[in-house]
């Protein structure tokens, strides 16, 4: 199974690709990981995105399409993967289409701004691993450590509110045209359009895992 989570910064797209990603079995490739982990290594690549991504600025278009093929081509995608931060412009979502990437269900997870600049400036990450939590709506059992590993947990440079704010407006302008463009190729009903789904992020963090799986497993019981 082939998905894509698409949502604004903060709407819980790296909270709900952990689960889903273990649900269907398929690995979670999140383009912001491989990113941070780029420049944690002090690889060329980490060099040349850092400064952008603590800005809170998109990361040109070649540069993500070039990783997210490569990615992509490995052998424990064969049978499916789960997409976490691309595509996040028009041109990225047209790569996949004219590289023949098939994609199954694109899930859109929406959630309001404020809500947003709240979930963010309260997120603490494990580093090692991506898992995420929130100093109150997802706390970890010891305040400031990872539950699996007990290591230190930490804030992102981008988790600061005027940050937080400059990657919503690039959301609204460049990526919520992707959104369009997937809804589009699911009314057009051609051959392989990935199905659409919508799902209001706003409820709690099972309810919203819930939910979308409940949609993507009638999706899938339909076509069989
Ligand atoms: P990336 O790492 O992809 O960040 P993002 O899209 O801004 O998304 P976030 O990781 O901030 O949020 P999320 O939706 O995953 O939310 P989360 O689950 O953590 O990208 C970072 C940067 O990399 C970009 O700015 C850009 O520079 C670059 N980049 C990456 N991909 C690129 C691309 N394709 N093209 C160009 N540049 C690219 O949840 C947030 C918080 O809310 C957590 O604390 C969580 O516990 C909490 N939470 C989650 N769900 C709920 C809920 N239902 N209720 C209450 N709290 C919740």
């Amino acid at each position: 199974m082939r998905i894509i989570l698409l949502g604004p910064p903060g709407a819980g797209k790296g909270t709900q690709a952990q689960f889903l990603s273990e649900r269907y079995d398929i690995p979670k490739i999140a383009t912001g990981d491989m990113l941070r982990s780029a420049i944690k290594d002090g690889s060329q690549l980490g060099i040349a995105v850092n400064k952008a991504m603590n800005e809170g600025k998109l990361i040109a278009d070649d540069v993500m399409i070039a990783i997210v093929q490569e990615r992509i081509a490995k052998s424990d995608c064969k049978n499916g993967f789960l997409l976490d931060g691309f595509p996040r412009t028009l041109v990225q979502a047209e790569s996949l289409t004219k590289a023949g990437v098939k994609i199954d269900f694109v899930v859109e997870i929406r959630v309001i701004d404020e809500e947003i600049v709240r979930r963010l400036s309260g997120r603490r990450i494990h580093p090692g691993s991506g898992r995420v939590y929130h100093a109150v709506y997802s706390p970890p059992k010891k305040p400031g450590f990872d539950d699996e590993t007990g290591e230190l947990l930490i804030q992102r440079e981008d988790d600061h509110e005027e940050t937080i704010r400059r990657r919503l407006s690039i959301y609204h302008k460049e990526t919520e045209p992707v959104i369009s463009y997937y809804q589009d190729l699911a009314a057009q009903d051609v051959n392989h359009a990935p199905y659409y789904i919508y799902e209001s992020g706003r409820g709690p963090i099972e309810q919203v895992r819930d939910e979308i799986i409940k949609s993507i497993d009638s999706i899938k019981q339909q076509g069989a």
